[in-house]
C-alpha cells in the first residue's frame, strides 16, 4: 500500500491510483469494486448536462454513489458555459466532492458540436466555464483533458495555464490528442511538461498496463497520480499494483461473482447480466476460453447458471504465466 496523497482544493486524496472515467464501463459497482481494490477516489461517467437538466431517465443512475467512493469526482459533458454551470448546481445538491468538466471525449457526435475534447478548440469557452463554475460552486473544480485537437494544436500548456488561472483545482491529463483517439501511444513527455509547468495536482492518464507502467509513469512525469482506464477492464487488482499473473484463478472468481452480485443489485436482472458481458469477456479472456464456451457464456440469460459455467471454467484453467501481461 502506498502512503501517497494529494489535495483537491480541501478535499484530500489518499493514494496515487485512480479508476478513469469511463462510460458504460465505470458505473457505481466497478467504481466500488475499484475502490475497495485500492483506487483513491472515484469519477462518473460523464454526465450531459441537457440530461441532468431535463432530469432525462436514466440519469440518475449514472452519478449515483456508494459513500465508501468518497471523494467522488461527478463529471459534465457539454460545449455551453452557461449550460455546464446551470448543470453543475443541480448536482452540487447531490452532494459530490468534486465537479469535474470532460474536455477530452473524443467521439465524432460529441467533440465535433464543440463538447469534451471539442472545447480545446475554443480556451476563452473553456476560461468562461472555470470562472463561472469556481465563482458559483462551493466545491473544488476539475478537468480531464487531452493534448489537443490534433497534432498542429497541441495547445495543452495553455489550457492547463486557464484551467488553473481561472481556479480550477486539478487537472487529468490523457496523453494524446482528439484526432489520435486511441491510436499511437500516450505521450507521456507532454504531460510531464504539464506537470512541470502548473501548480495545481496532475493526474496522468494513457497507456498504464501493469504496476510497473504505474511507477513508470509517476517518475516519467511527477504527477500527483496516475489514472487508468481500459486495463483496469479485466484487472481491477490494478489498483492495488498486483498484474493479473499474480491472481489465482479461484480469487478471479470470487471477484466476479462479488462484481456480478454488485451489478445484479444496482441494475437488476436479467439486464445486469447483460451490462456485465464485456467485464466478463475481460475477466475471462487472459485465458483464452474456446469460442463455444465464450459464445454459451456470452449469451447465457441466467444469472446462477451463468455463475455456475463461470466457477467451472476456472476450476479447469491454469494460472496464468507470469510473463501475461
Ligand atoms: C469505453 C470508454 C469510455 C470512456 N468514457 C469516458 C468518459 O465518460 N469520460 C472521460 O473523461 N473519459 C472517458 N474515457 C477515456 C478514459 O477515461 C481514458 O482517458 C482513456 O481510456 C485512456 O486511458 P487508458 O489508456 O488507461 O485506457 C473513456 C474510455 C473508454 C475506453
Amino acid at each position: 500500500m502506498t502512503s501517497a496523497s494529494f489535495s483537491i482544493g480541501s478535499v484530500s486524496v489518499q493514494g496515487d491510483v485512480i479508476l478513469a472515467p469511463m462510460d458504460g464501463l465505470s458505473d457505481q459497482p466497478f467504481r466500488s469494486l475499484a475502490r475497495r481494490l485500492g483506487s483513491a477516489m472515484s469519477y462518473t461517467e460523464f454526465l450531459c448536462a441537457d440530461d441532468v437538466i431535463h432530469h432525462r431517465p436514466g440519469i440518475g443512475r449514472r452519478f449515483a454513489f456508494d459513500p465508501m467512493e468518497r471523494p467522488i469526482a461527478f463529471q459534465i459533458l457539454d460545449n455551453d458555459p452557461q449550460r455546464i454551470l446551470e448543470a453543475a448546481l443541480l448536482l452540487e445538491r447531490f452532494s459530490p466532492d468534486v465537479i469535474d468538466v470532460n474536455l477530452g471525449c473524443s467521439s465524432r457526435h460529441v467533440s465535433q458540436r464543440g463538447s469534451g475534447s471539442g472545447m480545446l478548440r475554443e480556451p476563452q469557452k473553456i476560461a468562461a466555464t472555470f470562472a463561472l463554475l469556481t465563482r458559483h460552486l462551493s466545491i473544488p473544480v476539475s478537468a480531464k483533458i487531452r493534448l489537443g485537437w490534433d497534432d498542429s494544436s497541441r495547445n495543452y500548456l495553455e489550457v492547463a495555464h486557464i484551467i488553473q488561472e481561472n481556479g480550477g483545482s486539478l487537472l487529468a491529463v490523457h496523453g494524446r490528442t482528439r484526432h489520435q483517439a486511441y491510436s499511437g501511444a500516450a505521450d507521456w513527455d507532454a504531460i510531464a511538461e504539464v506537470c512541470s509547468s502548473v501548480s495545481i495536482p496532475v493526474i496522468a492518464n494513457g497507456d498504464v498496463r501493469s504496476a510497473a507502467d504505474i511507477t513508470r509513469l509517476k517518475d516519467h512525469t511527477g504527477c500527483a497520480a496516475v489514472m487508468i482506464g481500459r486495463a483496469a477492464v479485466g484487472n481491477p487488482w490494478i489498483f492495488s499494483r498486483r498484474d493479473r499473473p499474480e491472481i489465482p484463478p479461484d480469487e478471479v472468481c470470487a471477484t466476479i461473482k462479488t462484481h456480478l452480485d454488485a451489478v445484479l443489485a444496482f441494475y437488476g436482472s436479467p439486464h445486469g447480466l447483460v451490462l456485465f458481458r464485456k467485464f466478463a469477456r475481460g475477466y475471462l479472456s487472459p485465458y483464452h476460453p474456446d469460442p463455444a464456451f465464450s459464445h454459451r457464456l456470452l449469451t447465457e440469460t441466467d444469472p446462477c447458471q451463468f455463475m455456475t459455467e463461470v466457477t467451472s471454467f476456472l476450476s479447469q484453467v491454469n494460472a496464468l504465466p507470469p510473463a501475461y501481461s
